[in-house]
């Protein structure tokens, strides 16, 4: 059976707006789709995760929110951008890996570097999570957290 969604906002991701507008945005709306206290938290570091990439490696993007009706209820957060894509798909999940590489634990302390942890911390806060290039360039990440269990608090 395919999944049944309502699309509920698309936000455009501009440089100049902070993070926290668009997570604060989009917990709102997940705790109108039923998420309580620690969901609606981690929901809010996944959006600020996401849209601070687009900022720092794509410029602009878009945000777009759907609640999820079936198989399950929940909500489904699709980040895209115009920038150049992932230049390592297969390889920006991994904890450390950042800018095209694998930082040591030089380069972890060196002041302005980033840690390399954010898409990896999505993948671990929310039910699942796809990351991919767009045919016509630009990265498109797809993230998916359920009211199920554990999600209810
Ligand atoms: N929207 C994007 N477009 C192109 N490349 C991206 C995008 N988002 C992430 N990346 C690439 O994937 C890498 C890993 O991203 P991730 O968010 O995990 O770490 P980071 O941004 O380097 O550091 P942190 O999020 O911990 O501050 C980035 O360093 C960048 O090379
Ligand atoms: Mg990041």
């Amino acid at each position: 059976m395919n999944d049944l969604k309502n699309q509920i906002k698309v936000i455009a991701i501009t440089q100049g707006s902070a993070p926290l507008g668009y997570a604060v945005e989009v917990k709102i709306i997940a705790q109108k789709i039923g998420f309580k206290t620690k969901g609606l938290s981690e929901i809010g570091i996944v959006v600020s995760e996401l849209v601070t990439n687009v900022l720092k490696y794509a410029n602009k993007g878009t945000l777009i929110i759907q609640h999820i009706i079936q198989p399950e209820k929940g909500i489904e957060i699709i980040v895209e951008d115009e920038g150049p894509g992932f230049d390592f798909p297969d390889k920006v999940l991994t904890d450390g890996f950042s800018e095209g590489q694998l930082l040591t634990d030089n380069q972890f302390l060196a002041p302005k570097k980033s840690l390399g942890c954010g898409l990896g911390a999505v993948q671990r806060l929310m039910s699942s999570l796809s990351i991919e290039n767009k045919s016509n360039g630009g990265a498109r990440v797809v993230t998916q957290k359920l009211l199920g269990t554990g999600n209810e608090r």
